[in-house]
């Protein structure tokens, strides 16, 4: 078992400001935060920087960018009472810790990141042979180890940067977390339980040790996280002590794919601004008709009396999200059986998602009118996380002997 600050779950994850969101982020990453925003406490940040290691000969729109996205996070309903909303940049606290990292980070471990040949192939009109972009992927660790995040709500497309976070964790857990002095200092931290509360966590620790006695383990571990008075240091001694894996500094993370099956595009491609095939979450209505009407179909339909087969279409993708089963029946009968035409088809995939972006919109335009509003809510937000932050790389200056205090 790897052991979180006091057990605790947290979810961290961001964006890059690169453009207006779309239905495929709604249905993919958004979705999954609106869920994990009612069960844990939630960092999620847009994350500039990362945004300036592609578009750095274009810095000029990354703020306005930024804030547009702060409006489509609000809009789509992510909740500044339950969730932490901040800006990347605004937290230089993910910079140092970035440093700190790349001291021990193999040049051997970031190269062979699959996205950074991918993405270094397809933006080809990009220069991307740069220090910061080889970086990306270390940035990305101390966005999330910094708050010790545990969970990453990402898509696919990021799996291997939470995979080489977590190498990074453990690497860095290994090099420091069992400095000369761990033993001496867990045994002080002992003490600081008190007289029969330090008593109990020695026997239930010989116990465990000793005897592998796992519920011996499991005691102990609540005993820790119950107590109130301990800080977060020697909270965390005490439970590498215990578990005898020296001190877990940082907190080894795990993404949280989004359950859902992924909106398709309207070309039948995966939803992307790259193909150029998306609707935005800011798409004027009609243009929303407009392009859900001339959406290509079962290329064996040419004329309206030629049958058709819903799984060569990409609309019947868009009935199996936005429709019911009924409606669902009704199109693929009426299709295969030539009763109905593809823009009978469409409606009610059309109606569904003027629908869904109805009241989005009109949120938007709320948020839109009232910028300072978006401003105060990313700065509170900034503030929690600042204070986490400092509380972070305060553990970590001082476990790479930067402590001078
Ligand atoms: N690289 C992510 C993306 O392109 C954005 C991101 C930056 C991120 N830092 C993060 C996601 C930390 C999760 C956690 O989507
Ligand atoms: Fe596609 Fe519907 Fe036309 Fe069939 S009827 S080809 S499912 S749009």
């Amino acid at each position: 078992m790897s052991s979180t600050a006091a057990g605790a779950e947290r979810v961290v994850s961001g964006m890059r400001p690169t453009g207006p969101l779309h239905l495929g982020h709604y249905h993919g990453v958004l979705k999954n935060w609106l869920r994990l925003q009612h069960e844990f406490d939630c960092f999620f940040f847009i994350a500039d920087w990362h945004a300036l290691t592609t578009h750095y000969e274009q810095p000029e729109d990354i703020s306005e960018l930024a804030l547009n996205m702060a409006v489509e996070w609000l809009a789509v309903g992510i909740d500044p009472k339950q969730s932490h909303l901040f800006i990347q940049s605004q937290v230089p606290e993910h910079a140092e810790l970035h440093l700190l990292l790349s001291m021990i980070t193999p040049l051997s471990w970031l190269e062979r990141v699959p996205t950074y040949k991918d993405q270094q192939e397809k933006l080809r009109h990009l220069d991307l042979s740069t220090y910061g972009f080889l970086g990306y992927p270390l940035l990305q660790s101390a966005d999330i180890l910094i708050y010790r995040g545990t969970r990453v709500p990402v898509g696919e497309d990021q799996v291997a940067h939470v995979e080489i976070t977590r190498e990074i964790a453990r690497r860095f857990n290994h090099l420091f977390g069992r400095g000369a002095d761990f033993e001496a200092r867990a045994e002080e931290a002992v003490r600081r339980l008190g007289r029969k509360q330090a008593r109990l966590y020695q026997q239930l620790r010989r116990r465990y040790q000793e005897e592998g006695d796992q519920q011996a383990l499991e005691v102990a571990q609540a005993m820790l996280e119950e107590h109130g008075s301990l800080s977060l240091g020697d909270r965390e001694r005490l439970v590498g002590y215990l578990e005898g894996v020296g001190r877990q500094i940082l907190a080894e993370p795990e993404a949280q794919l989004t359950p859902q099956a992924r909106l398709p595009g309207l070309d039948g491609q995966k939803m992307s601004k790259s193909y150029g095939n998306t609707i935005s979450l800011r798409e004027p209505l009609e243009e929303v008709t407009r392009k859900l009407r001339t959406m290509p179909t079962d290329p064996a339909r040419v004329r309206r009396s030629d049958p058709g087969e819903p799984e060569r279409c990409p609309v019947w993708q868009l009935h199996r999200v936005y429709s019911n089963e009924e409606v669902q029946r009704w199109a693929a009968q009426g299709c295969r059986s030539a009763g109905i035409g593809c823009l009978d088809c469409k409606q009610p995939v059309i109606d569904a998602v003027a629908a869904e972006l109805t009241p989005i919109q009109a949120r938007i335009r709320e948020y839109d009118a009232d910028p300072d509003m978006v401003r105060s809510i990313l700065s509170e937000g900034r503030e929690r996380a600042v204070d986490l932050a400092r509380d972070t790389l305060a553990q970590v200056r001082d476990a790479m002997g930067l402590d001078y205090r």
